[in-house]
């Protein structure tokens, strides 16, 4: 099959994750960008990676590059682009742009010059236009802009990555499913040792961790831009979705719990669990992280406590923090703790120190996430409901 150009867009921070995750899917020149991955690959290579990528928020394929330096010129090169090639005008279509740097400082309005671009061509070359669809074209372009330089591309997944399709109800400030899944790989987690996430919230990270033991396919819970593309090729997609099923464990390789102190966040959490179909997988409870018994040894914990959304007094939100440390010392040596937080001034108050620190941004919040090992050589005890 060709072989052509495909930009796998992420997160800051999880560039050189996504670029490993590309390689083991088979690809070749495979380049870390900024926010983004660069590969090479064919259609078989496309769909696998909206299908398979944990990390990847969107699969382009670039259709043309071109500098511009205004308005009109951006407008003429668009239209040159031979857009019958890649829809009818009986197709309908979206732009979405993302511009930055000094030259463009309007992404809609270059959306909107797109369109018309679009339009016209076909205009021009049919006596018609084809219609605009914003939430299910049968194309989806993507405008991607940095001082002169424009990339536009077919957008293969539509609504992004990030939005698995088993996150149907979400409490507050969760972390979102890419995210989670780049802060598992991240941490290295060590599926021979039993999961933990104390504060799981609506569950990302037992979910993820959950489809990670069990190699779930991220994509198989949803649908893809891709699917209404005029050569959609329906065999391949189903033969990569059998081989996924193939793949498939009957079981994750070790214990995963996620536990709250509210009842409502249990509730969503189980029922995502449930819609991804991994709830008999996840051990869901009820637990006061700071009434956690004392045998919580050899454990491997990720935990994105609140970082204070709800304006709560950063006094408070220190104490809350020095208490988690205090907890981790006490309760759950032998373990390792990474924990995510966006209160960068509260996380100082753990009071451990941290063997690690990592940049990221959960939404357009700047975030650390830390590792703290809590060493000791008393008797290993087992972690207990
Ligand atoms: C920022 S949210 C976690 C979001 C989660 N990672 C997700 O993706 O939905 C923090 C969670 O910590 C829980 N929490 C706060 N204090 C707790 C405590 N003492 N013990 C257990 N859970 C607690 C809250 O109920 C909330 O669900």
């Amino acid at each position: 099959m060709e072989k052509f150009n495909i930009i796998a867009t992420t997160f800051f921070g999880l560039e050189e994750v996504l670029a490993e995750e590309i390689k083991a899917l088979g690809s070749t020149d495979v380049k870390t960008l900024t926010r983004a991955v660069s590969f090479s690959g064919d259609n078989e290579m496309l769909y696998k990676a909206n299908y398979w990528l944990r990390t990847a928020l969107k699969i382009l394929v670039p259709i043309k590059t071109f500098s511009a330096f205004n308005d009109k010129e951006f407008y003429e090169e668009a239209y040159k682009i031979q857009w019958q090639d890649y829809m009818a005008v009986t197709d309908t279509f979206a732009v979405d742009c993302v511009a930055s740097g000094p030259i463009f400082t309007h992404s809609k309005y270059l959306a909107l010059k797109c369109k018309d671009a679009i339009a016209d061509y076909f205009r021009q070359k049919r006596g018609r236009r084809p219609d605009v669809d914003v939430e299910y074209p049968d194309l989806r372009i993507n405008v991607h802009v940095y001082n002169s330089q424009v990339t536009v591309s077919l957008d293969s997944t539509g609504i992004p990555m990030s939005k698995r399709g088993y996150k149907t109800r979400q409490t507050e400030a969760p972390v979102n499913e890419v995210l989670a899944a780049g802060i598992l790989t991240l941490t290295k987690t060590d599926f021979s040792t039993p999961f933990v996430d104390p504060m799981c919230g609506s569950g990302t990270f037992p979910i993820e961790a959950c489809l990670m033991q069990m190699n779930i396919a991220p994509g198989s819970f949803r649908h893809f831009a891709l699917e209404k593309c005029r050569n959609f090729d329906s065999q391949l997609w189903g033969r990569i979705k059998k081989e996924a099923k193939e793949l498939r464990k009957t079981a994750p390789e070790n214990t995963i719990y996620g536990f709250d102190k509210d009842v409502m966040a249990l509730d969503i959490a189980t029922q995502n669990a449930a819609n991804a179909g991994v709830d008999k997988f996840i051990n869901f409870d009820r637990k006061d992280f700071f009434n956690t018994p004392e045998n919580g040894f050899g454990l491997f914990m990720v935990m994105n406590p609140p970082y204070g959304e709800r304006l709560e007094n950063q006094e408070d939100m220190n104490e809350f923090y020095k208490q988690i440390g205090d907890v981790l010392k006490s309760c759950y040596s032998g373990s390792k703790a990474w924990i995510l937080s966006g209160n960068l001034t509260a996380l100082k108050n753990i009071g451990l120190h941290p063997s690690k620190k990592i940049k990221l941004f959960n939404g357009p919040l700047e975030c650390r996430l830390e590792c703290f090992e809590m060493y000791e050589g008393s008797k290993k005890k087992k972690y207990e409901n």
